[in-house]
């Protein structure tokens, strides 16, 4: 794992921006996005550069990590509606280049099968962009979800719903499921970066990187992946034992 310590979200956001970019140049990329707070900066400097004409998006068709069970695409908190709004309508990215599960779908349980077959369909993906949970879950596998799962509908935990509330108005507004690309699902992407900032990250970021290999924190199973960049601030890396280390071996 390459681990880069910065020192502030917009340090973090550059850097993810300049690990991406290589792969949007390419003719066609396949690039895997996850919502939330921790990639927006991200996002809207890559929009920052496309603006500029340094990077053009017209090859590029986007994949949903995960998606909630039971809201329809047009919801405003669907994963659909929330990467439209952070992302792909800034860099000009048509909604039919963004792919991801319907989790309005009848049978959820067949559309996750689906979306997986969908994945291996396109030739893969060549760069995932990850955030983590504050309990170590990366997409909606929460811990103790298999490390060998694939794309499936998970329960989330209370811990998520409560952290996900925050975008709804209520907490019983929160999808109690939502249908994830499994933990070997997302190993099978090409590149992997992984974004944490805050200080909440830091325990989950330091038991992923530095800790056992264990369904107990989901994203330590990207220890077994040739190809991960984990780009933290200083705040989401307090924990880590070894960032002097880190630090070393990035500057040589
Ligand atoms: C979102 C996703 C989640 C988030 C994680 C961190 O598509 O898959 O795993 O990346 O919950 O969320 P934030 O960045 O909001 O702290």
């Amino acid at each position: 794992m390459r681990v880069l310590i910065e020192p502030d979200e917009a340090a973090v956001a550059r850097t993810a921006a300049n690990a991406v970019a290589p792969l949007v140049r390419h003719a066609t990329c396949n690039l895997g996005v996850a919502t939330g707070s921790s990639p927006v900066p991200t996002y809207r400097e890559l929009a920052r550069r496309c603006a500029s004409g340094e990077l053009n998006f017209s090859g590029v068709h986007v994949f949903l990590l995960d998606e909630y069970a039971g809201l329809p695409q047009q919801h405003p908190q669907s994963y659909f509606s929330t990467i439209r709004r952070d992302f792909t309508t800034a860099v000009g990215i048509p909604d039919d280049h963004i792919h991801g599960p319907d989790g309005y779908a009848e049978n959820v349980f067949e559309e996750a099968a689906q979306y997986d077959r969908h994945l291996t369909e396109v030739g893969g993906i060549d760069v995932q962009i990850l955030g983590i949970g504050r309990n170590g879950h990366i997409g909606f596998n929460e811990p103790m979800s298999s490390l060998a799962s694939r794309t499936h509908v998970a329960v989330l935990t209370n811990q998520t719903r409560q952290d996900n509330s925050r975008f709804f108005a209520a907490i019983d507004d929160v999808p109690r499921r939502a249908i994830t690309q499994g933990l070997a699902t997302i190993s099978e992407a090409r590149s992997i970066v992984l974004i944490a900032t805050g200080p909440a990250k830091s325990s989950a970021l330091a038991a992923a990187i530095e800790g056992p290999l264990s369904a107990r924190c989901p994203a330590s199973v990207l220890q077994l992946h040739p190809n991960v960049t984990i780009i933290a601030d200083e705040e989401a890396a307090q924990d880590l034992e070894f960032a002097d280390y880190y630090r070393q071996r990035s500057a040589h």
